[in-house]
Order: structure tokens, then sequence, then C-alpha cells
């Protein structure tokens, strides 16, 4: 089995590439130096010279306020480009596998949001990461898409990937409070991608830890854990802000984008782990000093 990552540098991107690894698959990472997803006649040409079976788009445009400022970019990263990339799969056989985001949704709903409910996104990353679903399934209705949310892993920019260094080195930190979603540990999202895969999963599906948060619960539980671990921690306070009040969050995010993911678990016949077990996962993957 051959597969092959776009945006095999990016945070989920690594650890797909390790994952697949660790299951014997033959591996072909991109990184985005090496590919760019966007360049003319890319699928068609790798697709013919690499003839890999599986394709998995883990390359996207994902900082939420550059994509307010370059929205053309944006649209091409995000919507066009795995588009062709899924169209070009379809004519060759190759199975489709696309990433996509909770920031599809509003947050207007009180419970978790199921695959099927309509979109409804605020920002334009979350506009163009829809659009992206919508091409993508119609060049393609074999295609798989797995929404993720929240994610953290070993070497990410997201604030919760940096969050347990922030909590080793700070006094007080200060958080975005008011919103509630999933979150996922980047090495977990990578199998439930390819575990969907590998049972044939097609159009949309919600990949996450099981359970929902926020950033100061997520902090917090962070802190209990690194304690347990007798890892240093210098935080003493959290301050959740109004993200009106953080200078530079000038994108729309959903205040609620908690994802269910019943269908997912009924689809893999297992239970997905809690956030906090992907969380313990995580920091004994990054170890930090101990106290
Ligand atoms: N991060 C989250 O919390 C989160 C939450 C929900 C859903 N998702 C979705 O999950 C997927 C993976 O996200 P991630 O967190 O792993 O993102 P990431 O760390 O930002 O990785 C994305 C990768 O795509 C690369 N890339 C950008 N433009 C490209 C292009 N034209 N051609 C090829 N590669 C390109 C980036 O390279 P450069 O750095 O060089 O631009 C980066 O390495 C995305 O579909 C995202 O929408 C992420």
């Amino acid at each position: 089995m051959k597969v092959l990552i776009l945006g095999a540098g990016g945070l989920t991107g690594r650890y797909l590439v390790k994952e697949a690894g660790r299951r014997g698959m033959e591996v072909i990472a991109f990184p985005h130096a090496q590919l760019d997803i966007t360049q003319a006649d890319s699928a068609r040409t790798v697709l013919e010279k690499m003839k890999p079976d599986w394709v998995v788009n883990a390359a996207a445009f994902t900082r939420l306020e550059d994509c307010e400022v370059n929205p053309l970019q944006s649209r091409d990263i995000n919507a066009r480009a795995p588009a062709e990339w899924a169209k070009e799969c379809g004519k060759s056989g190759v199975r489709f596998i696309h990433l996509s985001t909770d920031y599809v949704f509003d947050g207007k709903k009180n419970s978790a949001y199921l695959p099927s409910d309509p979109v409804s996104p605020l920002s334009r990353y979350g506009k163009d990461k829809a659009e992206g679903e919508r091409q993508v399934m119609r060049a393609n209705p074999d295609a798989l898409i797995v929404r993720l949310a929240w994610i953290f892993g070993h070497g990410g920019k997201t604030f919760m990937s940096q969050l347990p260094a922030i909590l080793a080195d700070k006094d007080v930190v200060e958080l975005a409070g008011g919103r509630t979603g999933s979150c996922t540990y980047a090495g977990e999202a990578a199998r439930m991608i390819l575990d969907l895969a590998a049972r044939g999963a097609r159009e949309i599906h919600h990949a996450v830890g099981a359970g929902q948060v926020t950033w100061k619960i997520f902090a917090e539980k962070t802190i209990e854990r690194m304690r347990n671990q007798n890892r240093r921690v210098v935080c003493r306070e959290i301050r959740e802000l109004s993200p009106e009040s953080i200078p530079g969050l000038h994108a729309s995010r959903p205040p609620f984008s908690v994802l269910d993911i019943s269908m997912t678990e009924m689809f893999l016949g297992r239970k997905i782990p809690s956030w906090e077990q992907g969380l313990e996962e995580y920091l004994t993957e990054i170890g930090l000093s101990r106290i």
C-alpha cells in the first residue's frame, strides 16, 4: 500500500507520515517546499509518476487571520487545489482523503455538530474550507473528508501545542475564553484518518478526541497532568480574555464547535479516546524537564 501525503511538513502531515510508516505502508511525503499543491498540473503529473494507492491532503492555509487578508490564496489552497487533486485521483482510481475543520460551523447549535449538519462558516478560512469540502465531493464522490478540530502535537504552532512549554515558563498565562470545542492529539488524528481510509469510509467523518473543552479547561488539565508527571510548572494563574480583546485575532471563530463522533466510532468499531488521554500521550511524548 503506497500513500502519498501532501503538506507532509505540517503538524498533522508529520504525524500521518510517522503513523503510515509504523503501519508498514510505503510513504511518499511531500512537504510544501517540495510540492505546491496549487501548481498547475501538479496532481496529474505527480499521480502519473508516483502511482500511489491513496493521497492524503494535509496541506492547507491554516492561519485564520492571514486567510482574511489573502482571500485568493486561501481559496486556491483550501478549495480549488484540493478539488483538482480529488478529480485527478478519481480519474486514476486513487483514493483521496481530504482534511477539514470544525470552523465550517457558526457555533449557533447547542449540541455537538453531526457530519450532516448544514455548514455556515464565519471566517474566510472556514468559508474556503467549506467550499473545499463541497468541491472535493463534487469532483470525486468516493473521496473521504475528515474534519478535525484544535489539533495539538509535537512541533505544532497551535496554541494548544505550545501550551505545556508556556505553562512551564510563565507565571501568568492569558488565553482566549468564550469558546467551547473539541480537540485532537495529532497522533490520534493520524490513527483515525488512516483507520477510516482503511475501512473504506467515504464522505464526511468527524475525528476528534472524545469530550468537549475550553482553552482554560485544557490549560488546567495540562497543569494537573504536568504536576502528576513531575514536570516543571511555573504558571500560577490562568486569565481568560474575551477573544475581541486579544490583539491580532480579527477572524471570527465559532463560540461552540464540538463535533459529534458517534458515527465515526460506529464506523471504526471502537471508542475514540478522550482528549485527556491524547493530552497524556502528548505530554509523555514531549517530555519537558522534570522539577
Ligand atoms: N490546526 C488545527 O487546529 C486544525 C483544526 C481543524 C482542522 N485542521 C485542518 O487539518 C489539516 C491539517 O492542519 P495542520 O494543523 O496540520 O496545519 P499546518 O500545521 O498549518 O500544516 C499545513 C501544511 O500545509 C502546507 N501548505 C500550505 N500551502 C501549501 C501548498 N500550496 N502546497 C503544499 N503545502 C502547503 C503548510 O506549509 P507552510 O507552513 O510552508 O505554509 C503546512 O506545512 C488542514 O486541512 C486544516 O484545515 C486543523
